[in-house]
């Protein structure tokens, strides 16, 4: 079990500073998944763990070593990237072995390592074909397989499932969480798309322009995100926001409805801007609700339904279960559930509430 310790780590090209500053420690045997929206610094981040960026300032500790100017190879890492190149001469068995031929692996050793990644990815049927014969998601199992062969302690993957169509996508992330159950290996793992980072990951990065805005498990990400950016970034339909500002009586006013504020942020001064964010679960629709919109769109989405709503001139979804009792164009009662409702500052930092 090894776990990847980095500190105070800054990555340059030219004066484009793209990594500031970071720090993360990332557990032995977890599935660490660096979420943000592209150009953020993710796959910069993930090479320079690999050793193929050159580091501006800091420090990678792999295991117990400092590794910040190890070459590729001596650092015990695998990757994965977004782009698989199979050798397309090769058969699987060819491609899967390339790796340990390289690394001069004896043959017994080889053969039983090959076997081993092809059975626990389901690609033992499969190892006299060639790429071309292979679907989208068998080869990038074989991509994944390559990786695996190498019996690496830390397991990178960049974007692996993103060249894949939907359901192949779901398949396939279903396979590499039991994957990861059965290597038991430290995972690092980028993508931008937050189902997957939800659904796989034992912790979440979320970065923003080269800097960690949150560490947490999916569920503190979701429920407890530290700023409007972590809160925007996960869940869709997106957050829904409204600003506005303290006003009197310990309520917070904004356009087209008022509110009562958590006892703990009543006393804050009058005038101070905050935003209220509530998830589209969480916003109620009943005639007994406080305040009014109008229902511009219906979303069904089979066994629920987005329910796109205009108040005060902004625009606001909700989510209901079941067959949805709304037109489009009506106007309809709405409501927020107070317990779920999340407070930000004017700086989009959030308030404990
Ligand atoms: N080799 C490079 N040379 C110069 N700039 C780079 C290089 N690699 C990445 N960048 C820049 O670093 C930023 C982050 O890129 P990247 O890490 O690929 O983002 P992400 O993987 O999150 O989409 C981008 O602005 C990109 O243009
Ligand atoms: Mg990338």
């Amino acid at each position: 079990m090894t776990r990847v310790h980095i500190q105070d780590l800054s990555i340059k090209f030219g004066s484009n500073e793209v990594i500031k500053h970071l720090d993360l420690d990332v557990h032995s045997g977890e599935f660490l998944v660096l979420l943000g929206p592209s150009g953020c610094g993710k796959s910069t981040l993930l090479h320079t763990i690999a050793g193929l960026n050159p580091v501006s300032g800091g420090s990678i500790h792999i295991g117990e070593q400092d590794m910040t100017q190890a070459e590729p190879s001596q650092r015990g890492v695998g990757m994965v990237f977004q782009s698989y190149a199979l050798y397309p001469t090769m058969t699987v068995k060819e491609n899967l072995a390339f790796p340990l031929k390289m690394a001069k692996t004896p043959k017994a050793e080889l053969e039983r390592r090959v076997a081993a990644a092809a059975d626990m990815l389901q690609l033992t049927a499969l190892l006299e074909r060639r790429p071309a014969q292979l679907s989208g998601g068998q080869r990038q199992r074989v991509a994944i397989g390559r990786a695996v062969v190498r019996e690496a302690k830390v397991l990178l993957l960049d974007e692996p499932l993103s060249n894949l169509d939907a359901k192949l996508r779901t398949d396939l992330r279903r396979e590499l969480k039991t994957l990861h159950g059965r290597l038991g290996n430290t995972m690092i793992y980028v993508t931008h798309d937050q189902v997957e980072a939800m659904t796989l990951a034992t912790r979440i990065v979320v970065m923003h322009q080269g800097v960690i805005q949150q560490i947490g498990t999916p569920a503190e990400v979701y429920d407890k995100p530290n700023n409007l950016r972590v809160a925007g970034f996960v869940g869709s339909p997106a957050i829904n926001r409204v600003e506005g500002q303290v006003g009197d009586g310990g309520r917070f006013a904004a356009p087209g409805l008022t509110v009562a504020l958590p006892a703990v942020l009543a006393s804050r001064p009058q005038g101070e801007r905050l935003t209220l964010a509530v998830r589209p679960e969480h916003v109620r629709l009943g005639a007994e609700q406080p305040f009014e919109a109008e229902v511009q769109l219906v979303e069904p989405l089979g066994n629920q339904h987005v329910i796109w709503l205009a108040c005060a001139g902004s625009t606001m979804s909700a989510v209901l279960q079941g067959q949805p009792e709304v037109q489009e164009g009506a106007k309809v009662r709405f409501g927020f559930e107070a317990a779920k409702t999340m407070w930000f500052d004017a700086a989009g930092e959030r308030l404990e509430a």
